[in-house]
């Protein structure tokens, strides 16, 4: 299998609930990831969806699951989303007392494993971590909810770990998520995230396929300078 050098990941946050499986197919054949954030109303206020809702979606589409949990507890949970069939399971560092323990436990369930830092979280600590994980997604926003504006300041964590990710030669994905529209992907590409997240500016298009591929267009530009 190839992998493609950018991953777009549409998050259904975003979309219409009643209607999950037609949007998701709405955008099968753009995106690379389909994002699904999990919310518990403990980590974060709000609340989504959770692993019922994963079965049934991960029946009806051939795209690989990003998983998102915005969760507490997360080495209770997390590895149920691998069992369902999540191709990468990404928990948040703040809700976690042995990410690596709980990477271990990922990667032997079948999946990738990704840690989540959130807005207010400093990158270096867990820079010596980034061995034992796959991806590592950089909040652009504080985690929560949708459609909130992009915080720009935020990529100063991801440039960090680019570098730190080139120095080790690690393989590793930076993925961001939060507010990423036609309007800040390509600073997110040029300071060095290779998946991109975007739920508003899937779904709040006309054409959720197209708006998928008008933002891979732009970050291949952005990462190329072509
Ligand atoms: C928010 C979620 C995001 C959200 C992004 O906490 O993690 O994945 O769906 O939505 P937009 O793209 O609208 O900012
Ligand atoms: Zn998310």
């Amino acid at each position: 299998m190839t992998v493609p050098p950018l991953i777009v990941a549409p998050s259904i946050l975003a979309a219409d609930f009643a209607r999950l499986a037609d949007e998701v197919r709405a955008i099968e054949h753009a995106a690379d990831w389909l994002h699904v954030d999990v919310m518990d109303n403990h980590f974060v206020p709000n609340l989504t969806i959770g692993l019922p809702v994963v079965q049934s979606l991960r029946a009806a589409t051939q795209l690989p699951f990003d998983v998102h949990l915005m969760i507490e507890d997360p080495r209770r949970w997390a590895p149920g989303y691998a069992d369902a069939g999540a191709y990468n399971v990404t928990f948040h560092a703040e809700a976690c007392d042995d990410p690596v323990a709980l990477a271990k436990d990922l990667r032997s369930a079948g999946a990738k494993a990704g840690l989540a830092i959130d807005r207010d979280t400093p990158i270096e600590p867990y820079l010596d971590l980034l061995p034992s994980f796959d991806t590592l997604l950089i909040m652009t926003i504080k985690a929560g909810f949708g459609g909130q504006r992009f915080i720009p300041q935020l990529l100063d964590k991801v440039h960090a770990a680019r570098r730190h990710v080139a120095s080790g030669h690690l393989e590793l994905r930076i993925e961001v998520d939060g507010g990423i529209a036609a309007d800040t992907i390509e600073q997110a590409a040029a300071a060095g995230a290779d998946a991109f997240v975007a739920g508003t500016a899937v779904y709040g298009a006309d054409d959720p396929a197209e708006a998928v591929r008008r933002l891979r267009g732009l970050a291949e530009r952005a990462t190329t300078g072509a």
